[in-house]
C-alpha cells in the first residue's frame, strides 16, 4: 500500500495561493511566485506525456521524475478543480483524479475520463484513490483537502515545495486544523533552486 501525502507549493508563512484567487488569477495575487522554481534552475526536466519543461536544479528533476513514478491517484477538492478548469482536461502527472464536492459537473463526465467526481466524503475520495493507486501514493489537496485529511488521520506524509517568498495572505494550507499540536518527523531535505523541497512523516 502506498502513502498518503500532501505535494503543494508553499510559501514561507504557509500559503498555497495568494490573496483573492478566482478565475482571473487562479493562484490568488502574487500567486505565481509561488511556480518561479519550475524554470529557476540550469536543468531541462520534460514531464513525460505533456509538452511541459521545466528547468530546475539537477537534485529536484531527480525529485520530480521520483514524485511522477510514484503517484498513482490524487485527491481534489472542487475549487482547484474549477480553477485550473479540470487541468485543462488531464492532470499533468496523467493519474486518475478523484474530485471532491458537493455536485458533480455533467459535462466532465464521459467515457474514459480521468476525472471522478465524489459526494459522499472524504474517506470515500481517499479510499476510491487507494483503490486505483495500489502500491503507488496518493497525493491529496488542495488546503481544505489536506486539513481534513489530517484531522481524520489519513494524512502519511507532508511533502511540501517550500518557496523562499513570504506572500503575506491568500489560502492557508494549515488553517482550520483545530487539533492539538501533532509531531513531525523529517525524512528528507532537497535544496533546489529557489526552492527547498521538506518531506515529513506525521507520526501517529
Ligand atoms: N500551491 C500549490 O501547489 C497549489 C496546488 C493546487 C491548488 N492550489 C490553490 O489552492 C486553492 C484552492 O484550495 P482550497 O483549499 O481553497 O480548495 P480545494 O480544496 O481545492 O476545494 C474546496 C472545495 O472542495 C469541496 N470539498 C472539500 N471537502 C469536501 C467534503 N468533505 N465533501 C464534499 N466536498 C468537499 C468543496 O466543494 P463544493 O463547493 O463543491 O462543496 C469545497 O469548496 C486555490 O487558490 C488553488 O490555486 C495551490
Amino acid at each position: 500500500m502506498g502513502k498518503v501525502r500532501t505535494g503543494l507549493s508553499v510559501s514561507l508563512d504557509g500559503f498555497i495561493s495568494g490573496p483573492n484567487d478566482g478565475p482571473e488569477a487562479p493562484m490568488g495575487v502574487g500567486g505565481e511566485r509561488l511556480l518561479a522554481w519550475y524554470s529557476a534552475g540550469d536543468t531541462e526536466y520534460r514531464l513525460p506525456g505533456t509538452d511541459m519543461v521545466f528547468m530546475v536544479s539537477a537534485q529536484t528533476a531527480e525529485f520530480l521524475k521520483e514524485t511522477r513514478e510514484t503517484t498513482g491517484a490524487l485527491v481534489f477538492g472542487r475549487r482547484t478543480f474549477d480553477l485550473t478548469h479540470g487541468w485543462g482536461g488531464k492532470h499533468p502527472l496523467d493519474v486518475p483524479v478523484f474530485v471532491l464536492g458537493g455536485s458533480v459537473p455533467q459535462e466532465w463526465v464521459y467515457e474514459g475520463s480521468p476525472f471522478t467526481f465524489v459526494t459522499d466524503g472524504l474517506e470515500s475520495a481517499v479510499e476510491q484513490a487507494k483503490a486505483v493507486a495500489g502500491d503507488k501514493d496518493v497525493g491529496v489537496g488542495a488546503a481544505s483537502i489536506v486539513q481534513q485529511c489530517i484531522k481524520a488521520g489519513l494524512l502519511d506524509e507532508i511533502h511540501m515545495d517550500l518557496v523562499h517568498v513570504l506572500l503575506g495572505g491568500g489560502v492557508s494550507l494549515f488553517d482550520h486544523l483545530g487539533t492539538g499540536p501533532i509531531d513531525l518527523e523529517r525524512t528528507r531535505v532537497i535544496e533546489g533552486a529557489g526552492v527547498t523541497h521538506l518531506t515529513f512523516r506525521l507520526m501517529k
